[in-house]
């Protein structure tokens, strides 16, 4: 994987975006994931301003149950925080998408001063935040552009009680040990005393979650392919995606939900002048959604380094929410 030194960061003094000028490592990530004996792609190259859209599309679906049943459990989770956020706070979102799961917080704890949400996708966090500032009048939204797999650099937090929110189970794209390196990042960028709340998808019934990423309207196909799209459009690609098939499964050995892109032909696609050859069949892997028991994600948080403080698990067991602790 490449290093952060590539990207380049500029001030935008009227929105108070830090936003990449240019993002040097994309080709490079491309053409070193698709060289691999499994090829590969990064699920972060989802979010240009279409994948962001396509995933709001898939939150609304009744299949993918991850996004509603932690919308429902965090008014709960929320009212509980307010008894523990009494003194100013400044909250922190990492990969904070269309800012939905921010106003249940918002809403309960009255003690949020700062608002500051992280996201790779630029465009639509300038305008979700936009949005958020309207119904928010008195928060300070500081929105910041970046890479969360990177040391992030945030505006001053000034003497303020931090606490860092991690919805969305974002946290499973993952492999457990680069989470851990997540979890260990996010401790130091939130300093001693800073606290976690992290939304994590739970084992289940593989049925289940087979349905949850292979809907029956196939937004989650589009999702998968809209990367091709993406690299075709910046990196002068000649994918067809039309040619590659949506292909999502619970692998059980691995704990996770693997999406890949299945070649329906013997083609050759030519990347940033580079000819690379699929086989039919052959599949290009394009996601990890790892599923954690409350066991296995508590040892996680804590070979990292932050206590356990709470765990809230919604009906039935879907999805978990867990307040950890910086000791400091
Ligand atoms: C699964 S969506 C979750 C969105 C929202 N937090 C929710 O719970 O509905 C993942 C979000 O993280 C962002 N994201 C993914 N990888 C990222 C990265 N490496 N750095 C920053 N943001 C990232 C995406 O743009 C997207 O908004």
């Amino acid at each position: 994987m490449s290093s952060a030194q590539s990207m380049f960061y500029t001030n935008d003094l009227t929105t108070g975006l830090i936003s990449p000028l240019m993002d040097l490592d994309f080709a490079d990530d491309v053409l070193t994931g698709l060289a691999l004996p499994q090829k590969q792609l990064h699920a972060k190259y989802f979010y240009d301003q279409q994948g962001s859209d396509y995933f709001d599309q898939i939150c609304q679906l009744p299949e993918y149950y991850p996004y509603q049943t932690e919308l429902n459990l965090l008014p709960k989770v929320a009212k509980e925080l307010a008894g523990i956020l009494t003194s100013d706070c400044t909250i922190v979102e990492f990969g904070a998408g269309s800012l939905v799961k921010i106003k249940p917080l918002l809403n309960a704890i009255n003690s949020i001063r700062q608002f500051i949400p992280i996201d790779i996708s630029g465009i639509h966090l300038e305008m979700a935040c936009q949005q958020l500032q309207t119904d928010f009048p008195k928060l300070a939204v500081k929105p910041v552009v970046a890479d969360f797999c990177y040391p992030v650099t945030l505006p001053a937090f000034g003497h303020q009680q931090k606490i860092g929110f991690f919805p969305g189970s974002t946290i499973g794209n993952f492999c457990p040990a680069q989470a851990a390196s997540f979890l260990e990042n996010a401790r130091c960028t939130l300093g001693p005393d800073s606290s976690l709340l992290i939304g994590v998808d739970t084992k289940k019934s593989p049925v289940y979650l087979h349905r949850a990423y292979n809907d029956a309207d196939g937004i989650t196909a589009r999702f998968n392919r809209n990367i091709l799209t993406r690299i075709n459009r910046e990196l002068g690609a000649n994918f067809k995606p039309e040619n590659f098939e949506h292909y999502a499964f619970y692998n059980a050995g691995q704990g996770r939900v693997e999406m890949h892109l299945v070649s329906t032909a013997e083609q050759v696609v030519d990347v940033f002048g580079s000819a690379v050859a699929f086989a039919a069949g052959e599949s290009i892997h394009t996601e990890n959604s790892y599923k954690y028991t409350p066991d296995e994600f508590c040892q996680l948080a804590r070979s990292a380094g932050w206590q356990v403080e709470r765990t809230w698990l919604a009906d039935k067991d879907l999805f978990a929410a867990y307040l950890l602790r910086n000791p400091g």
